[in-house]
């Protein structure tokens, strides 16, 4: 009641939503108070009577950006102080805080220490962005606006997950993750350490896990599963790396000073490859043999070898001695159970235990391994897959294939952590899974009542690195989608907006830039992607309201840097050129391009035309679409309709169209090519549609300017594996609908 009432007030006591400070994740209230600021200076005070180790990063933070050190003060003593104080027990939700400033000084009241450090990062927000460092000049202004703040998350489980074994991240850079996760509030890291890429735990009892299974051979970035290898005496390029357990200890406890648990993550049954490598004992038998030297022939643990247990019992041990995390993640997912059928020693094992199939031996497995952690105070947690042949006693379930594992669990009274693919993997592109789209992620879904929704204890992100090779590819990938996963794991649900979000994200985007992170910013749309004009292209690109750069531009065919010239409004070109668009940040760093051409309408000899295209079609391997010009066809023929069909086979093809688009009136065409693997679109030797590369049936859409005549017109295409398909259509000027570009298109009688 007294909130709500607050609430009605709150316009009226003159404090507009637009100037409150920008503070992410949104505390559950926020008031902006009359008066002025309270100002931090050489000579502020920090009371601090049960010594947080909060205030303790806290005054790291204003040495690193201010060069200030805070002066520890007494109880009690002078105005001008900023004050911590640990709340009456109860009077506080868990990690929770509550804070008012004012020009006479800061009082923080915490629940635990979590709280105290949750009031130290929106301490930190309401500072100017120069407190990230490095060190502002002496007459910074170290101001904390007058506001009233009480907030507690909405979720005690949030958290992030990274996998370091298909790529390794080393010790330090967990510590700088940590530090991201602590500025966003996520309390759980979820630390991927076991999986075909690499074992990447050292310990005591199984040395040969790290001294074999942490280096493989022959894949050093990007990926490719088949042609994994763990074998010393290659010549091929070695890849790894592992934490000892100094470094292990070390970054747990820079986690727990930071509220972070860190949930370890040992694979099983299954993604244990570099364990068989050291320790081929524990494979099933009668397998067939690997397809590389190096490479054990599978990647699942046999489980009926008594072996096995004794294994990861020792393993399990360890680990826990390591890591104090109520949880244990135990992996479960994706355990390809051929391997069992073959094996007799696990056929052996379904009838002595009475089990039905190769499922409930996966449940059977999984069962062993809650009662082994319960039986040490530990609880089990595990991918959806869990759920299979049925589910532990103890077992938590983290949900990622969607939500339904998710929801059965939590109806059998199971805890549940969500962490859908549809929300939560961080490691699909940007465009694919858009901030916006993360924005919209609600844990707990309406199948669950009231009781039931107790069981969902938040969600988490995922950054799986088969493709993200480096520590800025890694931020790459996570900023700025960790903002929106974390106000929806922290902030109250209603209320929240996405338009209101991006407003406070500017001040994050400056944030990150003086830490150095590397970050996502979207391509600018353009208003064409080509044209072919008659006496000037007028190029134009759209500003977005809360980039964090400045929209930039080059026509030197590079992205554009930090010295090109920023783009205000459009502009004309009267020669041939290639604008590339990007934001720049204040850091210098350079979004996703997107790319205007443009060339002179150049008279071009038409030959004797008949409808369709000219076609060649040749064989190969390639990753992209081939250079035609260096390349002989197979075969070359005519066709009437742009397709597939003059192939000689299904895989590791390339084909090329080529004619003359018959543009009846001039205007903006917009073209939309979809092809599984990769293709582009050339029309007056422009390229309106890039969609090259390995991938599935995407379409892409560009457009170009056309004056009324006939233009050349080609289209390439190429096949790797799998499914294959190429379509395209053209929107003419002045209509709504796509048609099939055939009816467009004519070709030299005489080819
Ligand atoms: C998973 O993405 N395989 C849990
Ligand atoms: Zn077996």
């Amino acid at each position: 009641m007294l909130s709500s009432l607050l609430l009605v007030l709150h316009p009226i006591i003159g404090a507009s939503q637009t100037t409150l400070p920008p503070i992410l994740p949104k505390p559950v209230s926020m008031h902006a108070e009359f008066g002025g600021p309270f100002e931090i200076t050489r000579d502020t005070v920090l009371i601090d009577p049960e010594n947080t180790e909060a205030t303790r990063i806290f005054q790291a933070m204003l040495i690193k950006g201010s060069g200030f050190q805070l002066h520890k003060g007494k109880q009690g003593s002078s105005a001008g102080a900023i004050r911590f104080e640990k709340a009456p027990t109860g009077s506080l939700h868990a990690e929770g805080y509550s804070l008012k400033s004012g020009s006479d000084g800061i009082t923080v009241l915490y629940a635990d220490s979590a709280g105290a450090l949750y009031a130290v990062e929106t301490l930190r927000q309401l500072l100017p962005p120069a407190i990230e460092g490095p060190k502002a000049s002496q007459d910074a202004h170290w101001s904390v606006p007058a506001v009233t703040i009480e907030d507690y998350p909405r979720f005690p489980w949030r958290g992030m997950h990274l996998d370091v074994s298909r790529h390794f991240f080393p010790a330090p850079y967990i510590k700088k993750y940590l530090d991201y996760l602590t500025f966003m509030k996520m309390n759980v890291f979820h630390w991927h350490l076991v999986d075909d890429g690499g074992w990447r735990i050292q310990l005591d009892k199984y040395p040969k896990l790290t001294s074999m299974g942490a280096w493989r051979y022959g894949i050093t970035s990007g990926w490719d599963q088949s042609k994994l290898r763990f074998d010393p005496a290659s010549k091929l390029p070695k890849y790894g790396g592992y934490y000892t357990k100094k470094e292990i200890r070390d970054v747990v406890k820079y986690a727990a000073e930071r509220n972070i648990t860190v949930v370890p993550e040992i694979e099983m049954p299954g993604h244990t490859m570099p364990v068989f490598a050291a320790y081929p004992d524990l494979e099933c038998q009668n397998q067939k043999p690997a397809a590389q030297p190096g490479q054990p022939a599978s990647n699942v643990y046999c489980v009926g070898n008594e072996k096995t247990f004794d294994f990861v019992h020792n393993v399990l041990d360890e680990v826990m001695e390591l890591f104090p995390s109520p949880w244990i993640h135990i992996g479960g997912d994706e355990v390809d159970k051929s391997y069992w059928k073959a094996c007799p020693l696990c056929q052996a094992k379904i009838k002595a235990e009475g089990l039905k199939n190769e499922e409930e031996l996966q449940s059977f497995f999984i069962r062993h391994i809650d009662h082994y952690l319960a039986s040490k105070g530990r609880r089990l947690i595990g991918w959806d897959e869990i759920l299979e042949g049925g589910l532990a006693k103890g077992a938590t379930v983290m949900s990622w294939r969607g939500i339904d594992g998710g929801i059965a669990a939590a109806k059998a009274g199971h805890d549940v952590v969500m962490s859908p693919t549809s929300h939560s993997y961080f490691d699909y592109s940007n465009a694919s899974l858009t901030t916006e789209h993360v924005y919209t992620f609600d844990p707990v879904p309406p199948a669950l009542n009231e009781e039931e929704a107790k069981h969902v204890l938040g969600g988490q992100a995922n950054v799986w690195t088969e493709w993200i090779p480096t520590t800025s590819r890694v931020e790459f990938m996570i900023f700025p989608r960790i903002t929106a996963m974390s106000e929806t794991l922290w902030s109250p649900k209603a209320g929240r907006n996405y338009e209101e979000f991006m407003t406070r994200m500017p001040s994050i985007f400056e944030r990150l830039d003086r830490l150095g992170a590397s970050y996502y910013m979207p391509a600018p749309r353009v208003e064409t992607n080509a044209l072919l004009f008659k006496d000037s292209a007028k190029i134009a690109a759209v500003q977005e309201r809360w980039s964090p750069g400045t929209l930039r531009y080059s026509l030197d065919g590079k992205a554009p840097t930090a010295q090109s010239p920023a783009y205000t409004s459009p502009f004309s070109l009267n020669h041939a050129a290639t604008v590339t668009f990007a934001f720049v940040s204040k850091a210098g760093q350079t979004g996703e391009t997107a790319q205007v051409s443009c060339a002179p309408q150049r008279t071009i000899p038409v030959p004797t035309l008949a409808p369709g295209w000219n076609s060649a079609y040749f064989e190969g391997n390639w990753s992209n679409v081939p250079d035609f010009s260096k390349l002989t066809p197979i075969k070359s023929g005519a066709t009437d309709h742009i397709s597939l069909d003059g192939r000689n086979r299904d895989e590791n093809f390339a084909m090329h169209f080529s004619g003359y688009f018959k543009a009846e009136q001039e205007g903006v065409y917009r073209f939309t090519l979809g092809s599984d693997d990769g293709s582009w679109l050339k029309v007056g030797d422009l390229t309106v549609v890039d969609n090259d590369g390995l991938h599935s049936p995407s379409p892409k859409a560009g457009t170009i300017w056309l004056p009324k005549g006939i233009h050349k017109i080609e289209a390439g295409y190429f096949q790797g594996g799998g499914a294959f398909s190429l379509s395209l259509n053209v929107q003419v000027p002045g209509t709504s609908t796509p048609m099939s570009v055939d009816s467009y298109v004519y070709r030299n009688a005489n080819k």
